[in-house]
């Protein structure tokens, strides 16, 4: 028995030593270690054999079954490697290959300046809030002091959908809009972008359709200075702490009293130069105190409240600041302009 045992032995490695595959090694494991294998086969006869046989033959055994399973392991784990690098090798990327770019969007000029005059009086306490664009007569024009025979309504020629529904002319609906669902209740301090549109011809200096940024304060004792003083220290903001500003009066149905607001010149420093005409300043945005009527009309009293509004374009503030020349590049979308403002 000893005997067969050892012949198996070198069988078993001689056939192991020319494997070829895989599978040819499962099919080698369960021919010798296997239930049907000739090493079972020989340990169930064991019985028969006497007792100072049986360890002896035992052990024999045992050694013949770990030196076939010490090949066949062996085998198995460079089978195991071999696979490991095939898969990595057919798997490897080249990291230094370069990205496949893909075309990224950007932030459009005018939404730029948009942002980053809306983190300025955002860091004043105020809140922004948004209107429709398609607008009621009513906050248009009505609720602004500006009744259907008002002369000031030919000011803005405006873009009617019905009788009482047009495209709003202006952002100044969201201060009615406002006061009407703040009820009576102080202080408001909001900033309000969006687009508006007017039936101008579009040229260089007109478009039908632009931008408007609106600002209204609304609070017990708030005065001229106030406007003067918030307004100052946003254009030392946007423009730096040289910047100053003069209030010019003007006229608007809305306020009382009413004042143009010109900062002066970025470009030469209020020196004069082409920007401003040699003039030293620019002007910027329309403002006021909120006139009594509107206040009273959106359910304020107006012996207890008071306010500052303006409104400013942040076409003519991206114009100036990136000396652009024709106010259509901001909507004819052509993307060599365009892309000029990816990284400013
Ligand atoms: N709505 C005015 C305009 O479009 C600007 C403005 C806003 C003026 C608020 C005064 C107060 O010209």
């Amino acid at each position: 028995m000893k005997e067969r045992l050892e012949a198996l032995k070198v069988e078993a490695l001689q056939e192991l030593g020319g494997v070829q595959s895989q599978q040819e090694l499962n099919e080698l494991r369960i021919k010798y270690l296997g239930k049907k294998g000739p090493l079972t086969e020989i340990l169930r006869g064991m019985g028969a054999l006497s007792a100072e046989e049986r360890p002896v033959i035992g052990q024999v055994a045992n050694d013949v079954r770990a030196a076939i399973e010490e090949v066949i392991e062996a085998k198995q784990a460079a089978y195991q490697q071999q696979e490991t690098e095939n898969r990595l090798r057919a798997e490897t990327i080249d990291v230094t290959l370069p990205g496949r770019p893909s075309p990224q969007g950007a932030v459009h000029a005018i939404n730029k300046v948009v942002q980053q005059i809306e983190d300025i009086f955002l860091g004043m306490g105020f809140t922004i809030v948004e209107g429709p664009e398609v607008e009621r007569d009513y906050y248009n024009f009505e609720a602004l002091n500006l009744p259907k025979d008002h002369p000031a309504r030919d000011m803005q020629d405006s873009f009617y959908i019905t009788d009482e529904i047009l495209m709003r002319t202006h952002t100044s609906p969201v201060q009615v809009r406002t006061m009407e669902a703040s009820k009576g209740k102080a202080p408001i301090k909001i900033l309000s972008p969006g687009k508006v549109y007017r039936r101008d011809d579009d040229d260089a200096t007109h478009s039908h359709q632009f931008t408007q940024i609106e600002g209204l304060v609304i609070d017990r004792n708030i005065r001229m200075s106030d406007l003067k003083g918030t307004l100052l220290q946003f254009v030392r903001e946007l423009y730096g702490p040289d910047a100053e500003i003069r209030l010019r009066p003007s006229f608007f149905p809305f306020t009382e009293p009413s004042a143009e607001v010109d900062v002066s010149c970025m470009m030469c420093g209020g020196n004069g130069c082409r920007t401003c005409k040699h003039t030293g300043w620019i002007e910027i945005l329309g403002s006021g105190m909120v006139h009594p009527r509107v206040l009273e009309m959106s359910g304020y009293d107006p012996n207890e409240y008071s306010g500052f509004a303006f409104g400013m374009g942040p076409e003519r503030i991206a114009l100036i600041k990136y000396g652009i020349e024709d106010i259509r590049h901001f909507y004819t979308n052509d993307l060599r302009f365009l892309k000029q403002f990816l990284h400013v």
